[in-house]
C-alpha cells in the first residue's frame, strides 16, 4: 500500500524552547483515515501543522507520496495536504464566506466557473448554502468551523487533516460532520484527525496514534481503547457505548468484545440476541454490584464507593 504520509524521527521546538515534538514517527497509508489522540500540549497541533510545510524542523523527516517537504515545491504539497486548522479565525481573512472558500480554488488557477461550482459544493457539505455573501467575522463559532472545513474542501486535497472537527459544534452539526468525514474517506480521501471526542473515534477511524510529545502507542482503535493504563495516562476514556455495554455485563449480559460505536452495538445486539433464540437474559447475581463498583470506579467516579440499595 502506498504512503500518503511518512514522518520520520520528527523533533520540534518552538521558538521559546519549548519541545513540542520528540522523535516521532508515523505512516498514513492512502486511502486510510486514522486519528491522532493526546491530552492538551501533546503536541497534536503542533504535529499537524507541520504535514504542509507551515511548521518546519531541521529534525526528522516528512514525506506526502514520497514527496519530501526539501525536494519538493511547498505549492505541490499544500495542493495535496489541506488542514482544517483548530481555531477557524486562523482560517479566515476574506470579507465574505464565498471570498474564503473561493481563494484556494483561485490559487489552483481554476475557471471563474469551475471556481463557483466548487464553492456551491463545498458550502453545501458543511450545510452553509446560502451564506456566500456573510462576512466570516459575524458568524457563530460553529459556523466558522464549518466556513473553515469548507476552504479547505473546495481545494479537493487528496489528504484531509483536521484538528479537532467537532469542538463547539451543536450535536447535529457533529452528526453531519462525522457523515462527512466518513463520506470523504469512502470517496478514497486519505483523512488524519486529531481530537477529544473520543466517541467519534470508532466512527471515523480504524486506527489511532497516542501522541504525547512522542508516540507512546499506536494500533487499532480497539486495541487503543482497551488499554486502560494508557488512556488513564492520556486523560482519555473509553467511548460511552463501551461504558453501557460493561454496565450490561455486569447484569449478566455475555461479551467478551465491547461494541465500541452504535453501529457496533447493533450487530453485537442482534448476533446475541439471535444466538439465544430470540432472548437476552439480564438479571442480577451474586458479583453484579461488585462489578458495578469497579466499573464505576474505573470510568465514572474513581473515587468514590456506591451503595446500590436497590439491588
Ligand atoms: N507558538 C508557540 N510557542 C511556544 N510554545 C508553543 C506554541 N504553540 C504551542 N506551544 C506549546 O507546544 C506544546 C504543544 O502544543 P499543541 O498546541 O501542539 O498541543 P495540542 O496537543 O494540540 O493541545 P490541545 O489538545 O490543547 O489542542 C504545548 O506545550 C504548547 O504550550
Ligand atoms: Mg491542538
Amino acid at each position: 500500500m502506498k504512503k500518503a504520509v511518512c514522518i520520520k524521527n520528527l523533533s520540534f521546538r518552538y521558538q521559546d524552547m519549548t519541545l513540542a515534538l520528540e522523535d516521532v514517527s508515523l505512516d498514513v497509508f492512502e486511502g486510510e483515515s486514522v486519528v491522532l489522540l493526546g491530552p492538551n500540549g501533546a503536541g497534536k497541533s503542533t504535529l499537524l501543522l507541520h504535514l504542509n510545510g507551515i511548521l518546519r524542523s531541521e529534525k526528522g523527516s516528512i514525506e506526502i507520496f514520497e514527496e519530501g517537504m526539501d525536494d519538493g515545491d511547498i505549492r505541490s504539497i499544500r495542493k495535496k495536504v489541506g488542514i482544517v486548522f483548530q481555531d477557524p479565525d486562523d482560517q479566515m481573512f476574506m470579507p465574505t464566506v464565498f471570498d474564503d472558500v473561493a481563494f484556494g480554488p483561485i490559487n489552483l488557477g481554476l475557471s471563474e466557473e469551475d471556481v463557483g461550482k466548487r464553492v456551491a459544493s463545498a458550502l453545501s457539505m458543511v450545510g452553509l448554502t446560502g451564506y456566500g455573501n456573510k462576512c466570516p467575522h459575524n458568524l457563530s463559532f460553529g459556523e466558522k468551523k464549518r466556513v473553515a472545513l469548507a476552504t479547505i474542501l473546495s481545494m479537493e486535497p487528496e489528504i484531509l487533516v483536521f484538528d479537532e472537527p467537532t469542538s463547539n459544534m451543536d450535536p447535529k452539526s457533529r452528526t453531519e460532520l462525522i457523515r462527512t468525514i466518513k463520506e470523504l474517506n469512502s470517496e478514497g480521501k486519505t483523512i488524519i484527525t486529531a481530537t477529544h471526542d473520543v466517541n467519534a473515534v470508532p466512527e471515523i477511524a480504524k486506527r489511532a496514534y497516542v501522541l504525547n510529545k512522542t508516540i507512546l502507542a499506536y494500533g487499532t482503535v480497539k486495541e487503543i481503547f482497551e488499554n486502560a493504563d494508557l488512556l488513564r495516562e492520556v486523560n482519555l476514556e473509553v467511548p460511552e457505548v463501551v461504558k453501557l455495554f460493561e454496565i450490561l455485563r455486569c447484569f449478566g449480559y455475555n461479551c467478551e468484545e465491547l461494541p465500541l460505536s452504535v453501529e457496533e452495538s447493533i450487530e453485537h445486539l442482534t448476533r446475541t440476541i439471535e444466538g439465544k433464540d430470540g432472548h437476552v437474559h439480564l438479571h442480577i447475581h451474586e458479583h453484579t454490584h461488585e462489578q458495578l463498583n469497579s466499573v464505576i470506579d474505573r470510568h465514572f467516579h474513581p473515587h468514590k464507593h456506591h451503595n446500590f440499595d436497590k439491588i
